[in-house]
């Protein structure tokens, strides 16, 4: 069934609206996938959030029980020191019959002939208009570019999506989705004006009824604004978008100070994060989060978001935007 915003992702993807829910490390799980599919958008869920590739075989399963529409898988290469079994989570991806995948962190150039020969689209997460090109070039169906307000690593090039997205449309044929700091319908009208064909949200989603993360930190994203978010890595050229809290804070003066890598590693380890959105103790360790925090009032399900953002990008359409004639 096709929406009022008919794109050319919509058409080349299958959804009914062009909103896309991007990976999300501890909150991209099937219940949040499944209610943005089910609502008409492309849910994705994490694959590295599942600890092993028989694992995330199950949240697929678990998640095709929740709805009859298509979903995606995120597959996050990032250089880690000892990387997980992408191959095995790659296998697990195709065997379980999925066939969209976002690929984000590196040159998803080693993976492509797989996901390829098993009738896979790719659509790539980057942050810059060399990698979208790149990308483009190495064959995969679409791109979603990360401006610079993102949540997560938004590259080291400080771009705002308001000159970044219209510098990479004009340069790409390819479906492209606008990403970082979209949260409404004059979010997705802007994109499209931009010359994107949809957009990609991380935070927005986080903030639903549906997102299976502690209450507290959702009430913690609807108290806070724009400034609210902080920079760490910047001197490792990793840089990565988190909440502004104690443990964060305390990471960017290390590395402000001189200190290297070891000497944060433990404030920044995964598995405090994922106490923060478990147990809803904000001050837990680092969690990602954008400045669109800044545009968000409230919880809805995935449903009223969805319906709200389109139907206020229809609004801003047909009436705000509308030409008026002149009458004599
Ligand atoms: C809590 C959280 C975790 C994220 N984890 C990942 C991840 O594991 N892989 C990835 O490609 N992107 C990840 N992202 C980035 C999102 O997929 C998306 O690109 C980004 O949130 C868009 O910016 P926005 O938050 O302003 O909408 C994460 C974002 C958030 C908020």
């Amino acid at each position: 069934m096709t929406g009022p915003l008919t794109t050319r992702f919509t058409e080349a993807f299958g959804v009914r609206h062009p909103i896309v829910q991007g990976g999300m490390q501890w909150v991209g799980r099937a219940e949040l996938a499944a209610a943005v599919s089910s609502a008409g958008g492309l849910g994705m869920i994490t694959a590295l959030t599942q600890p092993t590739p028989k694992d995330l075989a199950a949240e697929i399963e678990r998640c095709r029980g929740l709805t009859d529409q298509p979903f995606g898988v995120n597959l996050t290469i990032l250089p880690t020191i000892t990387p997980p079994p992408y191959d095995e989570y790659r296998r697990a991806i195709i065997d379980s019959g999925v066939t969209i995948v976002e690929t984000a962190g590196s040159n998803p150039e080693p993976h492509m002939g797989m996901f390829r020969d098993h009738g896979v689209r790719i659509i790539h997460k980057c942050t810059s208009v060399r990698h979208a090109l790149k990308a483009e070039k190495v064959g995969v169906d679409a791109v979603s570019i990360d401006g610079f307000e993102c949540a997560g690593h938004p590259g080291e090039d400080d771009i705002p999506g308001l000159v970044l997205i219209p510098a990479a449309t004009a340069r790409l044929s390819i479906p492209v989705l606008a990403s970082g700091g979209f949260a409404d319908g004059r979010g997705l009208v802007a994109a499209l004006a931009l010359g994107a064909d949809g957009i990609n949200m991380g935070t927005r989603f986080m903030c639903t009824a549906e997102s299976p993360i502690h209450e507290t930190v959702k009430q913690a994203i609807v108290a806070g604004d724009e400034r609210g978010t902080e920079l760490i890595f910047r001197q490792l050229r990793n840089t990565a978008r988190v909440a502004g809290n104690a443990v964060s804070r305390e990471v960017v003066e290390i590395l402000r100070g001189g200190g290297t890598f070891p000497d944060v590693a433990q404030l920044v380890a995964g598995a405090r994060g994922r106490r923060v959105f478990e147990d809803g103790d904000l001050d837990a360790g680092i969690w990602s989060v954008g400045m669109a925090q800044g545009l968000i009032d409230d919880v809805p399900t995935c449903a009223e978001l969805l319906d709200r953002i389109v139907g206020e990008a229809v609004d801003i359409i047909e009436n705000r935007l509308r030409t008026r004639t002149a009458v004599a």
